[in-house]
């Protein structure tokens, strides 16, 4: 079993990463909440068939009285009606506050289960079983939890820290193709922010096979970097920002794609490309380092390159709101496994936008 201590003041957690581990969750979800005689929880309809049962069965085991909500599979749960439902069902199934909600999913329900834990009862305690890659790697540590509303994603939510994250790496075979490739995006996004080894090491892991061969070790470091991130900035005031590298401009692919064409996964995949790109026309990153990723992330069928119009670039870098002389900041790479905020004049940065734009670098 590989440990790590996400060690909040007051608040620190466990993340647990075992093959197999979904049939111990009863046992360490005791250990955890002992206080805890009901536990709820929340799986979606393409998790649920796979894994509801023993999870279901390892809680039951452990002296739990367990029940399983499931919602539909995708993005489109992540919203408010689901999360009045979730709390309507736990209010019916008796949760109590000394009981717990646990999320069996992907971040749409990690995300959603997690805001409903938060709110029910003024807050109950939370385990994460994250069952996707970007989940493992990146949406069940770290306490954000979220619904998304008509105006956009993720803007009603709350900071709100698990008590327990549990990783059974054998949940990510059953993954379709693409879906593990978008996680990979982030895994790269990790060795790009924080590890020049690591992306190194991927370099040398272009398949599936060979990632899940070194699977334990991939999500230890991925979690190692964002407990570290999370741990100086828990409240994303700051440094936490880095996360977002190659998120700028991968939010305006996904809207250029009307979040139907581009995942999430593969927005980024294109959008660290260009931020590399960015980043070596400001004279900050050095030359080499948007071929070297561009080559990392085609090798995993991920898309290096996602046209997008001049409207949607600037709309997500918030470059068409008007505020003159503001300074706006950036995620860019000093080096390969270092990636720094970069504060930029507006006219900096839309010049050299509109420069990489033109001759079709980004977007
Ligand atoms: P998802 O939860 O929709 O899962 C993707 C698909 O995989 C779904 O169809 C799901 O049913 C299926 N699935 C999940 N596990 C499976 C398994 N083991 N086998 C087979 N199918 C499985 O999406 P996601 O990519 O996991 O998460 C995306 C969400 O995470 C977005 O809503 C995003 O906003 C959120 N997110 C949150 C944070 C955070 O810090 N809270 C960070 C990043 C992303
Ligand atoms: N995924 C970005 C964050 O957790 O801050």
């Amino acid at each position: 079993m590989k440990t790590l201590t996400v060690d909040l003041p007051g608040r620190p957690y466990d993340i647990l990463i075992q093959r197999g581990l979904l049939d111990e969750a009863g046992a360490h979800t005791k250990a955890v909440c002992p206080k805890a005689r009901r536990i709820f929880a929340v799986s979606d309809t393409n998790v649920a068939p796979l894994y509801g049962e023993r999870v279901l069965t390892s809680l039951k085991d452990a002296g739990f009285e367990a029940t399983l909500h499931v919602i539909p599979s995708g993005e489109a749960s992540k919203n408010p009606t689901q999360l009045a439902q979730l709390w309507e069902a736990m209010m019916e199934a008796g949760l109590t506050r000394t009981d717990a909600v646990l999320a069996l999913g992907g971040g749409v329900i990690g995300d959603l289960s997690g805001f409903a834990a938060a709110t029910i009862l003024r807050g109950v305690d939370f385990i994460q079983v994250p069952t996707t890659l970007l989940a493992q790697v990146d949406s069940s540590v770290g306490g954000k939890t979220a619904v998304d509303l008509q105006h956009g994603k993720n803007l009603a939510g709350a900071f709100w820290q698990p008590k327990l994250v549990l990783m059974d790496p054998d949940t990510l075979n059953t993954l379709p193709e693409d879906v593990f490739m978008a996680g990979m995006a982030e895994v790269l996004k990790y060795g790009c922010i924080r590890d020049a080894a690591f992306f190194a090491n991927l370099e040398t892991r272009p398949t599936r096979a060979a990632l899940m061969e070194e699977i334990e070790t991939i999500l230890l470091t991925c979690c190692g970097i964002k407990r570290d991130v999370v741990l100086a900035d828990e409240r994303d005031t700051g440094v936490r920002m880095i996360l977002n590298f190659g998120h700028t401009v991968g939010h305006a692919y996904e809207k250029a794609g009307n979040y139907e064409k581009w995942s999430h996964g593969q927005a980024v995949a294109a959008g660290m490309v260009a931020a590399a790109h960015l980043g070596v026309s400001l004279g900050i990153t050095p030359a080499d380092l948007p071929e070297r990723i561009q080559k990392a992330v085609s090798a995993l069928n991920l898309p290096a390159h996602i046209p997008c119009s001049w409207e949607d670039l600037t709309h997500a870098i918030a470059l068409d709101k008007k505020g003159a002389g503001a300074n706006m900041r950036v995620v860019l790479l000093t080096k390969m496994g270092w990636a720094e905020p970069v504060s930029l004049t507006r006219e900096q940065l839309e010049g050299q936008l509109r420069k990489l734009w033109e001759e079709g670098v980004i977007g």
